[in-house]
């Protein structure tokens, strides 16, 4: 199947193993870069630790959880080449990579969601990039990380 990185600090480490577990079941060889235990740690590291492990190359794509997903993804969509989606239910799961294709997806471990976050994660693993017109906007939120002048 594919290659998939992640990282969560200490207040997803269960949603974390929860994810793991499906991608393994789906066939998907996970990097987890941790945390697995409830000592604290600083989201923006673990952020950081995985996004660099991506950019390495080899993976088909990341994810990354805290508390409310909130934290790890902003860091994360600090670093250059890296789009991260932080969605809400199914439906935006889907169009994180419908229309964005974003290349990681976070999830918050203290969110209660309305819906099953396994399948959540096969709707983003499910969808395909639609291209055409959503591929100008991206192209676009990519420049924002080197472009100062809009
Ligand atoms: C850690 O307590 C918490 O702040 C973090 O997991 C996350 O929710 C931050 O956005």
């Amino acid at each position: 199947m594919g290659n998939v990185v992640i990282a969560n600090d200490h207040g997803a480490v269960e949603i974390a193993e929860r994810l793991i577990r499906h991608l393994e079941k789906r066939g998907f060889s996970v990097n987890h870069l941790g945390v697995t235990s409830r000592e604290s740690v600083d989201y923006p590291d673990m952020a950081a630790l995985a996004c660099r492990e991506y950019l390495k190359g080899g993976y088909d794509f990341g994810i990354l959880c805290c508390g409310t997903g909130i934290g790890i993804s902003i860091s994360a969509n600090k670093i250059e080449g890296i789009l991260c989606a932080l969605p809400q239910n199914i439906y935006a799961a889907t169009m994180a990579r419908v229309h964005n294709n974003v290349n990681f997806i976070a999830f918050g471990g203290r969110i209660d969601y309305q819906d099953p976050v396994e399948k959540m994660l096969d709707a983003f693993i499910d969808s395909t990039f639609e291209g055409g017109r959503h591929s100008a906007r991206v192209a676009k939120m990519l420049a924002l990380e080197t472009d100062q002048s809009c």
